[in-house]
């Protein structure tokens, strides 16, 4: 017997056998799936299973037994695995107790089950250590019908003096699948959501921010994992996730030796020792999860479902078409040419004016990015009647108004950084360095939540018909350091709190008004931000041909509604493209209106209309990739209103290949296969004719042969198809 033989056999016979006496607590069991756990006799709490549910409640306790593993530890599986005891591979929870013992081993109390609303069921599960006065409870938050799970935890202490964690993580999911592919996401300014996609071998894959604020500038907070095989649009098993954190964040993947993946997400601990005091409770963000075996379509759908039900601000209703001043006018506006602005907001269609950056500071006034950040009263010389007079004009043409701010953030050249430099987020003793001149506000300072708080509420106090905002934050956090708090190891954890809670208090006293996120990009679009949003910017790179991958990649994890897509001047493409692009979301316009040809302008307006006509497939409605932009000549996704009544289809050619174009049917889903279907090209350019063979089919014919919507390069480049029901 060689001795690996002899190791194995005898980690065999003391492997543990204590799965007749556990007890099982079904922790999150949602329509298809179901996360089990154990507890052991000696009380520890394990991961028994996650996957799809199984028929019998009973067959729980038969699954520990079918595997035989080789380990020098048991404790692999630890529900929420500590550090300093018997767990040895990364931990999710690593303290300093009051008395320097850095320890800990968590044993179950007891557990409750509680219907939090209809689908909604919320499973809370006491682990106490058993030397120290110390406590965890995980927490499941399962979302039935949408697949979804949302797990976070709450720490607390009665222990003499204060207790540091050195790591808090939200959730540590145990699976047991063969081989592991990771999805996950890289970027930079106007480059966001380039999908790379690996095997995970043996180690530790990590994911992270260490930014700060614009936290997603390099790396989104949200993945997939693939199981036993890569998944592809319909089929194979696959876990989404996201960490609801607006800052820095780590989520680590493991493969341990048995070949399971331990999967660790939570706040960065990367210079953030937190320090607590007895008796506070700690609350982790929320970890959300959808697993599905039918691809990474239903994987996304359930997110949707979920998002617009349950996270995103408003996501059942309806969103505002606008026309911004941005890229029209950067900095160089002023009334009369706003308000020409507002005028041609009316003419082209739409519902609302933005008006971007430049409208304030009066010492130091914001004429470009290198002044006036923080000081929030409008510019005299630029607008001499105010906001109000803007606003009232909007409302007189009959359109409403909305505007711009980056509350967290200072110029130094402002009167607010001399004012109260110790706002400021920066190492007293070291040179300061800039990210597009600018500093970030130290929100762990009660009264810098309150500055920030007050910008909206005066906006809206004194602007009683301000209809929309865009929040922006476009730098990150260098020089770390807060002049107010007294352990710097909380300052980058408690700067998001601190933001949470002036948004807590935005949506407390402004419950729907729709706020857009916005990080000089998509540089903060997760879902603990989006609580408190209607939408988000996903790139300041507006080139359609560039949106069709960016937009493709967000789609997987966010809905189409809360997608600001807007039409401006970057790329090559002609009105038509850059329009029937931007529709595939939340649909606005940032050019010069009167800039356009009379047929540009009639197209826009009439797309504006059909977009109104098509808006309940697009806001509420079910999404389908149907052909990928990476690996076609022709990307494809289509929209379906929720009763299958109604759809609507874009197709862009995106290869420069020679004859690259449609040459087969594109087949279409999530239709009803028995109904019969009226198909036709619409929002064509004024005069143009479509040669795309539209006629009535049967649903079944959609899913199962297609249409071919006849895409090609020139005039062809991007083609919009209805489906509806013919009555
Ligand atoms: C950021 C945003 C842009 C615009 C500018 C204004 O870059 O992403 O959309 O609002 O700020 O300065």
């Amino acid at each position: 017997m060689t001795i690996i033989k002899r190791i194995a056999l005898a980690a065999l016979l003391v492997a543990p056998t204590f799965s007749i006496k556990a007890q099982i607590i079904v922790a999150a069991e949602s329509k298809q799936n179901a996360l089990v756990l154990q507890v052991t006799p000696k009380k520890e709490l394990n991961t028994l299973y996650f996957g799809a549910k199984l028929g019998n409640a009973g067959d729980y306790s038969n699954i520990a037994k079918q595997y035989r593993y080789i380990s020098s530890t048991g404790e692999a599986d630890q529900a929420y695995s500590t550090a300093g005891n018997i767990n040895i591979l990364e931990p999710a929870i690593a303290v300093t107790h009051a008395d320097g013992n850095r320890s800990l081993a968590l044993k179950y109390v007891d557990h409750k089950t509680k219907q939090v609303s209809d689908g909604v069921t919320l499973v809370s599960i006491l682990l106490r250590d058993s030397v120290y006065n110390f406590d965890v409870t995980l927490n499941y938050q399962t979302y039935f019908n949408e697949n979804v799970t949302e797990q976070w935890t709450i720490i607390k202490h009665r222990e003499k003096r204060e207790v540091v964690l050195n790591k808090y993580a939200s959730a540590n999911l145990y699976l047991q699948n063969n081989g592991y592919w990771l999805t996950h996401f890289n970027g930079e300014w106007a480059q966001e959501m380039h999908p790379e996609e690996e095997k995970l071998s043996h180690g530790i894959k990590t994911l992270d921010s260490k930014l700060g604020t614009r936290a997603d500038l390099f790396q989104p907070p949200v993945f997939m994992v693939a199981l036993n095989k890569p998944a592809t649009e319909d089929e194979g098993q696959v876990l989404y996730g996201n960490l609801e954190w607006s800052g820095n964040f780590k989520i680590d993947f493991e493969v341990d030796p048995n070949n399971n993946l331990r999967l660790i997400a939570g706040i960065n601990n990367h210079a953030a020792d937190y320090t607590l005091k007895p008796n506070k409770e700690f609350v982790t963000p929320k970890f959300v999860y959808t697993l599905t075996d039918k691809g990474k379509g239903e994987a996304s759908r359930n997110l949707h479902r979920w998002a617009r039900k349950y996270k995103v601000v408003d996501g059942m209703g309806p969103r505002l078409t606008l026309l911004n001043n941005w890229e029209a006018t950067y900095f160089d506006f002023n009334e009369p040419k706003l308000t020409e602005l507002i005028k041609a907001t009316k003419n082209l269609g739409v519902d609302l004016f933005l008006l971007d950056d430049g409208w304030f500071g009066n010492k130091y006034p914001r004429n470009g990015d290198k002044s006036g950040l923080g000081d929030w009263d409008v510019t005299k010389t630029k607008l001499p009647n105010g906001i109000a007079y803007l606003t009232k004009t909007a409302e007189e043409t009959g359109v409403k108004f909305g505007i711009w701010i980056e509350p967290e953030m200072v110029n130094p050249k402002s009167e607010l950084y001399e004012k109260h430099p110790d706002w400021v987020v920066k190492q007293p003793a070291r040179p300061e360095y800039y990210m597009r001149n600018q500093l970030v506000l130290d929100l762990t300072n009660p009264k810098v939540q309150d500055f920030v708080f007050n910008i909206v509420d005066d906006l809206f106090t004194k602007n009683p018909k301000l209809a929309y905002i865009k929040w922006d934050c476009n730098s990150v956090i260098f020089n770390a350091n807060s002049a107010t708090i007294a352990h710097q190891g909380n300052f980058y954890t408690d700067y998001v709190f601190g933001l949470y809670k002036v948004l807590d208090r935005v949506r407390a006293k402004y419950p729907k008004v729709p706020i857009m996120l916005c990080s000089g990009g998509g540089g903060r679009v997760d879902y603990g931000a989006l609580k408190y949003f209607t939408e988000y910017w996903p790139s300041d790179n507006t080139d359609p041909l560039e949106r069709v991958f960016i937009q493709w990649e967000y789609s997987y994890f966010y809905p189409s509604l809360t997608s600001s897509n807007h039409v401006t001047d970057w790329g090559k493409q002609p009105i038509k493209f850059r329009t029937d692009v931007a529709m595939m979301g939340k649909l606005g316009f940032d050019i010069v209106v009167s800039k356009l040809e009379a047929n540009e302008l009639a197209f826009a307006q009439g797309a504006i209309k059909l977009y109104n006509q098509f808006s309940e497939a697009i806001w509420h409605g079910d999404q389908y990739r149907l052909q990928d932009p990476w690996k076609n000549d022709v990307a494809s996704v289509m929209y379906v209103e929720p009763n299958q009544s109604k759809a609507i289809m874009f197709n862009y050619h995106v290869s420069n290949r020679y004859r690259s174009a449609s040459i087969r049917p594109i087949a279409l889903k999530g239709l009803q296969a028995d109904k019969m279907y009226a198909v036709k090209e619409i929002n064509l350019m004024p005069g143009q004719r479509s040669s795309m063979p539209g006629g009535t089919y049967s649903g079944k014919f959609l899913m199962t042969i297609g249409i071919n919507p006849v895409v090609s390069d020139g005039g062809r480049a991007s083609v919009v198809v209805s489906i509806e029901e013919a009555k």
